[in-house]
């Protein structure tokens, strides 16, 4: 019976890019529903961008352009590098569009309707200088507990006390370094707890979860009532507004997991599908594959958002465990915090899919990349068993013997193992299909060793023996191609143009092929380098992610890394100075609070800044045809604070703002990297 699946994978948010430890689940996902495929169901895998919320705001203020600019540039990197590493989807979205904010108002009307809302005030933290509530994460102070300095507003990183923002002694906004204050909101918040005993029933059923899964939300959740959920939050906040109390935005993992059913729309709208053949029917299975963090979000919160919604529910959540590199967590100074990109300049995305489905399982365990398993493993199973095959005997022939030769009975136990791959491969447990693949590999490999083509071919007696073994060992080759393709699509696609042969259905390992043309072998897969391995390190240890925006050198025409020479020959560099010399310049960080146009004067705007605590400064920047005032409001700047105060026409300047480039709308303002603070000396 042929299957409808709808199948998802998290939405990645649009404030950073995509690493080697998101494509664990990308890359299980995309497996899964090519080998869906290939028996013949029709899988469809929708993704967005997860685009709404503080973070994101933050960084387009910060980065002086709207939101929507930030995350459309991030979405396209998104989909360079999924692309880059072959996951497919059948439609990637945004949260930030025209179907999502209407679906959510369905929801929200639904969730009214049957009396889930109730509205509280809460007092939060509030920064005064970036007019903005602040989450846990934009706070920090001195911990309570051990008054270790600098540590975030949920807990304590060094003695792991846990408490709450406003515990923390001399707090700071991680933002502005402002004093946050104390500031009470209206907050709405959805009463779940209506819903426990759907919840109770729908967990533990043993239909939708791994056991794992449902005996933890038993334990930590479903024992005890379940706490409201603050579903919404005040203005200023990028997201969508409640259309029933304006000036309150959705909350970011409101509208986040409604991404699935307008990614899904849009599809459908491109497809000229029904959505409510996807979304409202019993003849259609969906499939989510979430990290072990967002559990709770998709086990309890959404399945009640789509029963009171009217939706279908997911069939089954697949929850996988985090990405560790050489046993530990992945490190930024350990040069481990791989993006996706940076391994796409080094290495083969076949390694990388090949060596997560070995080791992903139905279990919710961390999976471990310790590089040189990584090596190892890709080189003696791919390189040495699979790709091996097919180097040793191809070249041999060019036409498979006319029948099907006698193969003391592999081809057929690798076809009855056929069914057994594709149960694990059902179950999400690759690590087996992978292990079963590897055995028939083995043995094929053992009949070539025994048969040894390579002397046949010497004989010009053996020459029809020798073409006999070469059709076992290439067709072997082909079953291995089958079961392999929906984890190295592009090794199979190959073998499909070197078999003059389709290997995209399941059923094409269980018929050996005959009399057919052998292509020109050409190179499949190379070995692992371990020195790649290292420049990739190396890499990433001296880099910062690549800018959202930075075209690609081909986009480019081939010349965004040679820099024209014409600024230096317009302005030659200056004398030189001592050390003592530039230290007497005392450059600081500056928040840039107001910006006002100056009356009469063509060039100048005047800025307030602050550097931190009490400390103001007017300046008058020659920047006006470069920037717009709203622009400006938030941004963090460079200024010089030393400089002695200059009377001008329209007032005093107490400092000069540092910017490149040769005037007009010529002028960039320095900017430091995210995390500086205002009053930070810069050396
Ligand atoms: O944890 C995350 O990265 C979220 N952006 C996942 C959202 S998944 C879904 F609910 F949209
Ligand atoms: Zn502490």
């Amino acid at each position: 019976m042929t299957r409808r699946i709808l199948v998802t994978s998290a939405l990645p948010y649009a404030n950073g890019h995509i690493h080697i430890g998101h494509l664990v689940e990308y890359l299980m996902t995309d497996i899964w529903v090519r080998f869906q495929r290939m028996r013949g169901h029709r899988a469809v895998y929708v993704c967005a961008d997860d685009t709404h919320g503080t973070a994101i705001m933050i960084r387009a203020r910060q980065e002086g352009r709207s939101e929507e600019a930030l995350i459309a540039d991030m979405q396209a990197a998104h989909q360079r590098d999924f692309q880059g590493f072959q996951i497919e989807f059948d439609n990637y979205g945004s949260t930030n569009s025209p179907d999502n904010r209407e679906l959510c108002e369905h929801f929200w009307k639904a969730l009214r309707k049957q009396g889930l809302i109730v509205e509280r005030d809460v007092t939060q933290l509030y920064d005064p200088l970036e007019s903005v509530f602040l989450a846990d994460r934009f706070v920090k102070g001195k911990c309570p507990n051990c008054g270790a300095p600098d540590q975030y507003g949920d807990s304590c990183e060094k003695c792991g006390a846990a408490y709450s923002a406003i515990d923390l002694v001399d707090p700071y906004s991680t933002l502005s370094g402002a004093k946050p204050e104390l500031r009470s909101a209206r907050h709405y918040f959805v009463e779940i707890e209506q819903l426990h005993g759907f919840l109770e029933q729908w967990t533990q059923s043993g239909e939708h979860l791994q056991l794992e899964v449902a005996n933890y939300l038993k334990g930590h959740f479903l024992a005890e009532p379940l706490r409201d959920w603050d579903v919404s939050r005040p203005g200023p906040y990028f997201g969508f507004e409640l259309p029933d109390a304006p000036g309150n935005f959705w909350y970011v993992w409101f509208d986040a997991p409604i991404g699935y059913l307008a990614s899904t729309a849009e599809w459908c709208r491109a497809r000229g599908e029904r959505f409510d053949d996807w979304w409202r029917s019993d003849d259609v299975e969906i499939h989510h594959f979430i990290g072990k963090d967002i559990t709770y979000f998709h086990t309890l919160f959404w399945p009640a958002m789509l029963k009171v919604a009217g939706y279908s529910l997911p069939t089954r959540v697949h929850v996988h465990g985090f990405l560790t590199v050489n046993g530990e967590k992945m490190s930024k100074s350990k040069g481990t915090f791989v993006m996706a990109s940076t391994y796409l300049r080094h290495l083969d995305p076949a390694y990388l899919r090949y060596f997560y489905a070995s080791k992903l399982s139905p279990k919710v365990d961390d999976i471990d990349l310790n590089l040189e398993e990584f090596a190892a493993k890709v080189n003696a199973d791919l390189v040495g068993k699979v790709v091996n095959l097919a180097s040793r005997t191809a070249r041999f022939v060019d036409r498979l013997s006319e029948r099907y030769p006698e193969d003391e009975g592999l081809f057929e136990a690798g076809a009855k193992l056929g069914d057994d791959i594709a149960a694990a491969y059902d179950a999400c447990d690759f690590a087996r299909a992978m292990r079963l693949v590897m055995s028939l590999a083995d043995r094929a490999n053992e009949y070539i060793d025994r048969k040894e083509p390579w002397k046949l071919k010497k004989d010009p007696a053996a020459l029809d023996t020798m073409r006999d073994v070469c059709s076992v060992a290439l067709n072997l080759y082909r079953q291995l191609a089958v079961y392999l393709s929906p984890v190295l699509p592009k090794l199979s696609q190959q073998s499909a143009e070197l078999l003059n042969d389709d290997l995209s259905t399941w059923k094409a390992a269980s018929v050996p092929l005959a009399g057919t043309p052998v292509g020109k072998f050409q190179h499949l897969l190379a070995r692992v380098d371990m020195q790649a391995v290292s420049k990739m390190l190396e890499e990433t240890l001296s880099t910062e992610p690549a800018v959202v925006a930075e075209p690609t050198p081909a986009a480019a025409g081939g010349s965004a890394l040679t820099d024209s020479d014409e600024p230096l020959r317009a302005e030659p560099i200056a004398a030189e100075c001592s050390i003592d010399d530039f230290a007497k310049v005392d450059l600081r960080v500056a928040r840039i609070v107001a910006a006002a146009e100056v009356p009469r004067a063509d060039k100048l705007l005047q800025l307030t800044l602050s550097l931190g605590g009490d400390e103001r400064r007017t300046v008058f920047a020659g920047i006006k045809a470069a920037y717009r005032l709203e622009t400006l409001v938030g941004r963090l700047v460079v200024v010089v604070a030393n400089l002695a105060p200059r009377r001008m026409k329209f007032g005093t300047s107490e400092g000069m703002v540092i910017a490149a480039g040769p005037g007009k709308q010529e002028v960039f303002l320095l900017a430091p990297d995210t995390g500086a603070r205002p009053g930070q000396r810069v050396h």
